[in-house]
């Protein structure tokens, strides 16, 4: 039986999916060839490339106007070449410090200009997201994480701002119907509701290119990928192709809308738990809470060893909380059954019958 995989990222993919990509391995297309040994520039990955790029358009509702690029160095990399692509020579970038995720791009912002906090959750080891500030348009672009997945925190309702919006969706993206024509750059890294870790979704709003006055660096300029179609050197193959079979699998199940239904339901699911059993308590606000990685905290220190055991033995992996954090963290990404959700809740009731 396979387990119940609450692992945070890398983490489960829909069977159908493993089962597709296992296949195209061995021979893909019927060509006798591996996915992995054929060229890249094949009519056959081109349209991987080709119906990858579409899905995304199509399961996002995007308007003309926008590129999508599947692209290499993980989100981390993306939190250098936003500021490198948007920030003005001489110009400023707002950001939304919601937790480690967050913090890094600042970082890189930082490097490259004035870089304006508009809140920060650290005071309270980041469990809520920050509210209240406006943006306005001296900044060349805003930035803020969707979810947080370290902590537990998710935005619910995105701020209006005065100008570029770009969002981190890497730990929740395709999980909730979202205005994403009200983005202006999103990116996510592949690991969590998309494919395995190797390749980063970048979907930008053409328009806003090509305005900073600066000089990139020809890898880390988003035209370069927008204009050889992400071909501009050899593409992660394989995490592209599981990528567009996640997409594939999500759209012909009724796409973001349906996959939203189920997502609520298990979050509804565990988080009833986590607050009528009296063991345990949520780490993150209620308001801000995540739909996809619910952090949870065991009241008795005592039960600890009972408990690890109890969802070991059910069958349960990678319900360990970060070390930041502690406790546990259930991470319910797009392809984790309602049923698995129930395992849990089944032990997380067992253990309060027992004490
Ligand atoms: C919200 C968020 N942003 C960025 C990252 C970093 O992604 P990568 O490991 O692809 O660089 C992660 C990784 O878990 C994440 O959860």
């Amino acid at each position: 039986m396979k387990k119940h995989n609450f692992s945070a990222g890398p983490c489960i993919l829909p069977d159908s999916v493993m089962k597709q990509a296992s296949d195209a391995i061995l021979n893909f297309d019927g060509l006798d060839l591996s996915l992995i040994e054929i060229s890249h520039r094949s009519k056959n990955f081109v349209e991987v490339m080709d119906k990858a790029q579409q899905l995304v358009k199509d399961l996002m509702g995007l308007p003309e106007g926008y590129s999508v690029m599947f692209l290499q160095g993980g989100a981390s990399l993306e939190f250098l070449m936003v500021p490198y692509n948007l920030m003005k020579q001489g110009g400023k970038a707002a950001y939304l410090d919601t937790g480690t995720w967050a913090n890094k791009a600042i970082v890189e912002a930082k490097a490259f200009g004035d870089t304006t906090i508009m809140g920060s959750s650290a005071d309270k080891n980041y469990t809520y997201i920050p509210k209240g500030y406006t943006v306005g348009s001296e900044y060349d672009y805003f930035h803020c994480t969707s979810n947080n997945t370290i902590f537990g925190t998710q935005i619910k309702s995105f701020p209006n701002v005065d100008t570029l919006n770009v969002c981190d969706m890497s730990s929740d993206i395709f999980s909730r119907q979202l205005d994403f024509s009200s983005f202006d750059l999103i990116y996510a890294g592949a690991q969590k509701n998309m494919g395995p870790a190797g390749t980063t979704l970048v979907v930008v709003k053409d328009e806003i290119l090509g305005k900073t006055g600066r000089s990139i660096p020809t890898m880390l300029d988003y035209s370069t990928h927008i204009k050889k179609e992400s071909m501009f050197n050899t593409p992660p193959v394989f995490p592209i192709y599981v990528s567009m079979l996640t997409l594939e699998w999500l759209k012909s199940n009724g796409g973001i809308s349906w996959i939203e239904g189920i997502n609520r339901q298990k979050a509804d699911l565990l988080y009833n738990e986590i607050d009528n059993n009296p063991l345990f308590r949520g780490a993150a606000a209620t308001e801000d809470r995540s739909d996809m990685n619910a952090t949870f905290l065991l009241m008795e220190d005592k039960l600890k060893d009972e408990f690890d055991s109890m969802w070991k033995a059910a069958g349960i992996n990678g319900l360990n909380g970060h070390r930041s954090v502690g406790g546990y963290r259930a991470s319910m990404y797009n392809a984790l059954p309602l049923e698995s959700v129930q395992v849990l809740v089944d032990v997380m009731k067992e253990l309060s019958r027992k004490a």
